[in-house]
C-alpha cells in the first residue's frame, strides 16, 4: 500500500505536466468545456487543516496513526501541522479565487466539529467551517463538503471498534444531521464517504492504513483485527451509513437547501494482462470487488452475486428494510481516478477455511510500479472510460441519477 500511494503522487505529476504540455500545444481554453463542468481542487481534512490540538479537535484515528507507527510512515511525517489550512484558510480562499478555481472539495473534520464523537458540537470548530463556507460562497466558489475521509474521533474506535460495529451508524447520522443542519444552506454537493473500497483493504485487510486493522497470516503488525471478515463488515456498515445520511438529507433538508449528495469511491481501470480466459475473468472480478461491491448496493439493492459464491456467508446480509434503505441512496457517484493496472489472475493458495480479502479477489496487480511492465497505455483518457462505464452501469436503473465524474489524478 506505501508502494501505491508513492505511485499516486508520482503519477499525478507525471499527468500534470503531460496534460500542461496538452494545454500548451492545442490551446484549449475554459470554452472548449461545457457550461456545466467545474474546474475544481481537493484537500482531506487531516492533510489541510493541522491544528491538531488546538480548538477543541480531538484525535482522530489518523493522529494515532501517525504518532504511534513510524515504521509505517516512514518519513516520520504527521498532520499535526499539515498545509495549515485552520490557520490559513483566508489566504488560500483568496488563491483558489485568484486562479479561477470553479469548485472546492474538502473534508469536514469529524473530531473537530464533534469531538466527543457524538453529542456536544465544538462552537470553535463550528466557527472554522462557518468562516471558511462564507468565504467561498463571497468567492462564488462551490463547495463540495465531504463528511468522511479516513479520519474516525479516535474516542469512537476505542469504544465499539468504529466502522465495524453497527453503533456507527446511528453515531454517522448524527454527526451528518450537525452538518446538514449548520452548513448545509451553503452547501452544494455533500459526499459521504471518501473511498470506501480503497479503506476495505487498506485499512481492514492489511492493515496499513489507520485504524491498522487486520490478523495473522493476513497481514502483520496489527493489535486488533480480523482480515477474513472485517473488510466486509466495513464496507456494509458504511453503505448504512451513507444510506441513512442520504435518507435523512432528503427527508429533512434537500427540499429547502437544494443540494445533491452521493458517495465517492476509488477506481482504477483494469485490463487483463494475458488474452487467457482466467486473466479476462480475473479482470471481471476486479470490477466487481472494486465498483460493484459498492454499486451494485446502491443500484440493486444487493451484494453482486460473484461476490456472494466467493464469500459466502461472510458477506453481511441487507435485511429488506436495508435493502431498500440503499438502495438509489444517490444522487451522484464521485471518482477518484489515478491509474490503470493489468489484472493477472493468481490461484488462491491460502490452505484452509480461513481466507482474506485479498485471497478472495485472487488477483495480482501488475504495472503498479511501471517496472514490471511497460506502459502501454495512456493514463489520462481512462477517466473517461471509467466515467462513462459508471454512467452504463447506474443508468440502468430508472430513476436515473445524475452521473458525475470527479476526476482526480
Ligand atoms: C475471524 O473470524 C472468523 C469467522 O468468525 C473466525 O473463524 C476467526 O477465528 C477469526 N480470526 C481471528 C484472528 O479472530
Amino acid at each position: 500500500m506505501a508502494r501505491h500511494i508513492q505511485l499516486v503522487f508520482f503519477s499525478a505529476a507525471w499527468a500534470l505536466l503531460l496534460w500542461a504540455q496538452c494545454v500548451s500545444t492545442l490551446r484549449f481554453t475554459r470554452g472548449d468545456f461545457p457550461d456545466g463542468f467545474a474546474f475544481g481542487a481537493a484537500t482531506s481534512a487531516y492533510q489541510y487543516e493541522g491544528a491538531a490540538a488546538e480548538g477543541g479537535r480531538s484525535p482522530s484515528i489518523w493522529d494515532t496513526f501517525t504518532h504511534s507507527a513510524i515504521e509505517r510512515n516512514t518519513d516520520g511525517g504527521t498532520g499535526d501541522i499539515a498545509s495549515d489550512g485552520y490557520h490559513k484558510y483566508k489566504q488560500d480562499v483568496k488563491l483558489m479565487s485568484d486562479i479561477g478555481l470553479e469548485a472546492y472539495r474538502f473534508t469536514i473534520s469529524w473530531s473537530r466539529l464533534i469531538p466527543g464523537g457524538r453529542g456536544a458540537v465544538n462552537p470553535k470548530g463550528l466557527q472554522f467551517y462557518n468562516n471558511l463556507m462564507d468565504d467561498l460562497v463571497k468567492e462564488g466558489i462551490k463547495i463540495n463538503a465531504v463528511l468522511y475521509h479516513m479520519d474516525l474521533p479516535q474516542i469512537l474506535e476505542d469504544e465499539y471498534g468504529g466502522w465495524i460495529s453497527p453503533k456507527i451508524i446511528e453515531d454517522f447520522t448524527a454527526y451528518a444531521n450537525v452538518c446538514f443542519h449548520e452548513f448545509g444552506d451553503r452547501v452544494a454537493h455533500w459526499t459521504t464517504m471518501l473511498q470506501p473500497n480503497a479503506l476495505a483493504q487498506g485499512a481492514y485487510d492489511i492493515g496499513e492504513l489507520p485504524p491498522n486493522h487486520c490478523s495473522y497470516p493476513f497481514g502483520s503488525n496489527c493489535a486488533v483485527g480480523n482480515s477474513t471478515t472485517e473488510p466486509y463488515l466495513f464496507i456494509h456498515h458504511s453503505l448504512l451509513a451513507h444510506a441513512s445520511t442520504v435518507y435523512l438529507y432528503r427527508r429533512k433538508y434537500k427540499a429547502a437547501q437544494k443540494g445533491i449528495i452521493g458517495l465517492n469511491l476509488y477506481t482504477m481501470w483494469f485490463y487483463p494482462f494475458t488474452d487467457s480466459k482466467i486473466d479476462i475473468e480475473a479482470t471481471e472480478r476486479a470490477k466487481t470487488f472494486l465498483f460493484g461491491w459498492i454499486l451494485h448496493p446502491l443500484v440493486f439493492g444487493d451484494y453482486p452475486e460473484t461476490m456472494r459464491k466467493i464469500t459466502g456467508s461472510r458477506l453481511p446480509s441487507f435485511s429488506s428494510y436495508e435493502s431498500e434503505l440503499v438502495t438509489h441512496a444517490f444522487d451522484f457517484i464521485g471518482l477518484n481516478h489515478y491509474t490503470s493496472v493489468y489484472t493477472n489472475n493468481r490461484p488462491n493458495t491460502i490452505e484452509g477455511p480461513l481466507q482474506d480479502l485479498s485471497a478472495d479477489l485472487a488477483i495480482l496487480f501488475r504495472g503498479l510500479t511501471f517496472v514490471d511492465i511497460p506502459l502501454q497505455y495512456p493514463h489520462i483518457p481512462n477517466i473517461l472510460r471509467v466515467g462513462l462505464f459508471f454512467c452504463l452501469q447506474i443508468q440502468r436503473m430508472p430513476p436515473l441519477p445524475q452521473c458525475f465524474v470527479q476526476g482526480q489524478w
